[in-house]
């Protein structure tokens, strides 16, 4: 490969997102669309990638940036093997979500994202453990930390693969 076809060769993501971005006519309305468009194709929402989101739509790169980060669901770095939110919202709190997320901390080994979670509307089952992705209900220290053991024992480090 010559440095000339380096130069020509582009990323196939870039042209799915700009597909993205014009299938809204490039209009600043359709920014959260565009900002969920960018996360799937490429995992995560990088500064470059703000920065390219904000010109390409003709708007200020701080207003990218504030729509992104007020949104949860928006990643601004690569996400991990392992993740686990936990809700604190008040009936998640009050039921023992600052133990389990403290548990979750002493547990966790490389490769973790740990978040405290707000309200995900099922309080009644309280207190409540988003576990790679799937819900745990009324979770107890014990079942949490069997549920981390049994994760570490399977030595699998990558919930992800395969999907
Ligand atoms: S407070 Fe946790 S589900 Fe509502």
């Amino acid at each position: 490969m010559t440095l000339d076809n380096a130069a020509q060769m582009t990323d196939p993501r870039d042209d799915a997102l700009d597909r993205a971005m014009a299938r809204h006519q490039y209009s600043g309305d359709a920014l959260i669309e565009v900002l969920h468009a960018a996360q799937q194709l490429y995992g995560y929402l990088s500064a470059p990638l703000l920065r390219k989101i904000a010109r390409r739509l003709m708007l200020p790169p701080s207003r990218v940036l504030g729509v992104a980060t007020f949104y949860h669901l928006f990643r601004f770095a690569p996400a991990q093997h392992h993740s686990a939110v936990v809700c604190l919202g008040t009936a998640c709190y009050a039921a023992g979500g600052t133990d389990l997320m403290a548990t979750l901390r002493c547990h966790k080994g490389a490769g973790w994202t740990i978040e405290a979670g707000r309200c995900v509307g099922s309080c009644g089952l309280a207190p409540i453990v988003i576990y790679d992705g799937k819900p745990m209900s009324k979770v107890t220290r014990a079942q949490l930390e069997a549920r981390i053991k049994e994760t570490h024992d399977s030595g699998d480090t990558a919930p992800d693969a395969g999907r």
